[in-house]
């Protein structure tokens, strides 16, 4: 199995990310990190506890609270596409109490204590990851790598042309962290995610037939995502960051990837927060492995099949 961390801000594919962590029997996920991002910190807490409890894992991996805010720059969050980032779901909280250990803290003993074993998935943005470097200079060489969900190789962004929502919410933090000397894998929004990682109409049909518990939170979580995708001509709703945990656990998925040096724009007012992947004729040393093409049919049936083994081990 492979020891892993996911950090996490909590709604849609985040959700689905968990799962493949909780479920999927070569993950040994050893603790979910929560980190400002996608919809308010509180609700994404809600959003990771519903999650547990859907996989049937509530109290068996802790959950820890991290940085509130970005590095230097307000909060700013992507609720127009994910509201809630659970489709309304709700459930009663008594007893889903989240770790006292902060994040960047359960981050730096976790990698301390298995010295160059831990992989961490990084599915929001990277303020927790760039503390930590801040907090603990070791925890860079303790890490035996990191699987970032972010940027986009071609520029074409999400929350500006220029940006992915994950570099965006905070560069200085996304910066920081490819300067610092991790091993690093991007899975780039774009093109990636948009050509390999959306669950489109038969697939979601298919899913919908499966009619499991888990099958039916698959459908809810994704349901105001899938709404804004469809306005925006995205057939269907996007998956980074369940493609993330799964290219960790299955790198057989993985058909086509480069070495890139990255590097993460914060200045810029139209491209703050653009991810500069430089391909080797520029002078600059690969820092990251870019993924660049993923046999998405194996995607979609590894992410059914967790779907479906629920059921069958419930
Ligand atoms: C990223 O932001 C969120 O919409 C997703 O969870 C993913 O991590 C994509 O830009
Ligand atoms: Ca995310």
């Amino acid at each position: 199995t492979i020891p892993m961390v996911i950090d996490t801000d909590t709604a849609q594919d985040d959700c689905i990310a968990l799962l493949v962590g909780l479920l999927d029997p070569r993950a040994d996920l050893r603790a979910i990190t929560m980190v400002a991002g996608n919809v308010g910190f509180d609700q994404q807490i809600r959003n990771a506890f519903l999650t547990l409890n859907a996989a049937g894992h509530l109290g068996s991996v802790p959950v820890h609270l991290g940085c509130r805010r970005p590095l230097v720059r307000p909060w700013e969050s992507a609720e127009n596409v994910h509201g809630d980032g659970v489709g309304g779901m709700t459930m009663d909280m008594t007893g889903c109490d989240p770790d006292p250990e902060h994040a960047v803290d359960a981050l730096i003993r976790l990698a301390a204590e298995s010295p160059g074993e831990l992989t961490i998935v990084c599915i929001g943005p990277l303020t927790n990851i760039a503390t930590a470097t801040i907090k603990d200079p070791s925890f860079v060489d303790n890490v035996k790598g990191l699987y970032v969900m972010g940027g986009s190789n071609n520029a074409r962004g999400n929350i500006t042309a220029a940006a992915e929502f994950n570099f965006y919410v905070d560069p200085e933090a996304a910066k920081a962290v490819f300067a610092a000397g991790f091993d690093i894998t991007v899975i780039p929004w774009a093109p990636l995610t948009l050509e390999r990682a959306v669950f489109g109409p038969s697939q979601l049909a298919e899913i919908e037939a499966l009619d499991t518990p888990l099958s039916r939170f698959f459908t809810r979580v994704c349901a105001t995502t899938l709404e804004f995708d469809r306005s925006v001509g995205i057939n269907g709703t996007t998956h980074p960051d369940s493609l993330t945990a799964a290219v960790l656990l299955h790198p057989e998925l993985i058909t086509r990837a480069g070495h890139y040096h990255v590097d993460v724009e914060t200045q810029g007012d139209l491209t703050r927060g653009y991810a500069a992947m430089s391909w080797g004729i520029h002078g600059l040393e690969p820092n990251a492995t870019v993924v660049e093409d993923v046999d998405a049919e194996g995607f979609h049936r590894h992410i059914k099949t967790l779907l479906e083994q629920f059921r069958s081990s419930s």
